[in-house]
């Protein structure tokens, strides 16, 4: 899998895909990526890529121009272009699921009051919201949809952390359940007997069964009907 992230700060990214999971990944051959530089698609001395909103209002908005550039550089006919944007689909598991399987995805990532609208309009396959927050730009968010998306590219995890087995895919689509290591006693609080006693059966209940009561419990808008 290719992708490629187009942004005003591609140094944002350098710590973590030089880490851990994202790092192996890479070195691993699993994923590439390439990193884009809106700004060096400015056509103008000072790099200057953006401008004042048409209508008046505060902020500045991207211009199409470099964007478009920018795009065009990194296209492919399979290129599938995603909008990091407070507008758009909101991000969840099943999401970075569809995502890890394309080809060739691109994160466009906005900055300041957003991106020119036409050309939005003219090239962006969907548009992406990592929740019901403003960011400072689509970096940090075109960030979580990478990690949450390599997540899914197969060999990327081991098998025994399959991505398959963890929140949101397991217990009807709801939350893990939780784990413990040793001490088996911990200032006074004991693991729970269930777990020390090597009934792999019921120890499959009882996680199930404490996933699915706490998903009621915080998050009782994903799933309720399965688990009742
Ligand atoms: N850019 C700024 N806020 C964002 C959000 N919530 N999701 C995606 N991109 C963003």
């Amino acid at each position: 899998m290719k992708i490629s992230i187009l942004s005003l700060f591609p140094d944002f990214f350098t710590s973590p895909l030089n880490t851990s999971i994202l790092k192996r990944a890479v070195e691993k051959g699993l994923v590439t990526i390439q990193q884009v530089d809106i700004r060096d698609f400015a056509d103008n001395k000072h790099r200057k890529v953006d401008d004042r909103p048409y209508g008046g209002g505060p902020g500045m908005v991207m211009m199409p121009e470099p964007v478009q550039s920018a795009i065009d550089f990194v296209r492919t006919n399979e290129a599938h272009i995603v909008y990091l944007t407070p507008q758009g689909k909101r991000f969840d598991a099943k999401m970075a699921e569809r995502l890890a399987k394309k080809e060739h995805l691109v994160l466009l990532c906005g900055h300041y009051e957003g991106i020119d609208q036409r050309v939005i309009d003219l090239n962006v396959t969907e548009e992406v919201s990592i929740g019901d927050v403003v960011l400072t730009s689509g970096c940090p968010a075109a960030l979580i949809v990478l990690d949450a998306l390599i997540r899914f590219i197969p060999g990327v995890l081991g098998d025994e952390f399959s991505a398959y087995q963890d929140s949101f895919h397991t217990n009807d689509g709801g939350f893990d359940c939780p784990q413990f290591t040793r001490p088996y006693d911990f200032r006074g609080v004991k693991v729970p007997e269930v777990l020390t006693q090597g009934d792999h059966k019921k120890i499959s209940e009882w996680r199930a069964k404490e996933g699915k009561a706490k998903t009621l419990r915080v998050r009782p808008d994903l799933n309720f009907e399965k688990i009742l």
